[in-house]
């Protein structure tokens, strides 16, 4: 379920501009559910509405019609049966994968993982938005970094290299989020951290290293400047009041 999560965070597993835009299922799903605030001009018409058919993501399924769909939120009963025995999930998914975003084939075993995390997917009824924090950036960091391993255990270098990508992304969007005055060093290390994953060859033990470095010498860094960065609700209120 980790590597579905870790796959359902990864921009390049879908392929083409979706790919190119840094869009992911959960930038559209945002925790499984759905991200009312989603907008794309040429793909969306109101907030939280998407195209999927469009031919911005594929010429496979573009309908040559500007049609969006509020995105649903997968925690509720859909159309696609959440049924392990009937597989369409699977089949569902592969289809958004390959039709709708132009993506690589993924392997069965990536559509099994992907799927059971959209079945595990549950409403939090006294919790109804989930704020965006750094433990939970530097979470899906760990888990990610987790899944590409388990998918060089299984042989699955495409699969790792997918996640390994979408590790640099997320220290971009924790970089993105640091905007105190003294962040510069931090920021240099954690462009470098990108650049390591970057260059390092795909093994399961140099992921390890980079792992326990990173834990070692920039997260306590992070947390330090957590207080001054976007992540502390006060300190975003005040730099989205300054841009006003
Ligand atoms: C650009 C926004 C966007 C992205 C990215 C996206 N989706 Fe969706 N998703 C939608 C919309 C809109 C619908 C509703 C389509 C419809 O009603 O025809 C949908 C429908 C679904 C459904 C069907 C829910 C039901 O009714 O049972 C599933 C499952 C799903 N998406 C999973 C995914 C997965 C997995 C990914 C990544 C591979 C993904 N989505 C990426 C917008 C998106």
């Amino acid at each position: 379920m980790q590597i579905g999560q870790a796959l359902f965070n990864a921009p390049d597993l879908l392929g083409g501009q979706a790919a190119r835009a840094a869009v992911s299922c959960a930038s559209c799903h945002s925790n499984g559910r759905r991200n009312p605030a989603f907008f794309l001009a040429g793909i969306s018409a109101v907030p939280g509405s998407a195209d999927v058919s469009s031919s911005f993501f594929s010429l496979a399924r573009g309908n040559g019609r500007f049609d969006p769909k509020p995105i649903p939120d997968l925690a509720l009963p859909g159309k696609v049966s959440r049924d392990p025995a009937s597989r369409a999930l699977e089949g569902f998914t592969r289809g958004l994968i390959v039709e709708e975003f132009s993506g690589r084939e993924p392997s069965a075993a990536q559509l099994a993982d992907l799927a059971s995390y959209i079945r595990a997917i549950r409403a939090c009824p006294d919790r109804l938005t989930e704020p965006r924090t750094l433990a939970s950036d530097l979470a899906l960091l760990r888990t990610t970094i987790a899944g590409a391993t388990v998918l060089l255990e299984r042989g699955d270098i495409g699969g790792a290299q997918i996640l390994v990508q979408s590790a640099r992304f997320r220290l971009g969007l924790i970089d993105e989020r640091l905007v105190g005055p003294k962040d510069k060093r931090l920021h240099s290390a954690l462009l470098d951290a990108s650049r390591q994953l970057a260059a390092a060859p795909l093994q399961r033990d140099l992921l390890a290293s980079w792992l326990l470095r990173f834990e070692r010498t920039i997260a306590p860094r992070l947390a330090r400047s957590e207080r001054q960065s976007l992540y502390d609700p006060a300190t975003l209120d005040r730099w989205l009041a300054a841009r006003r």
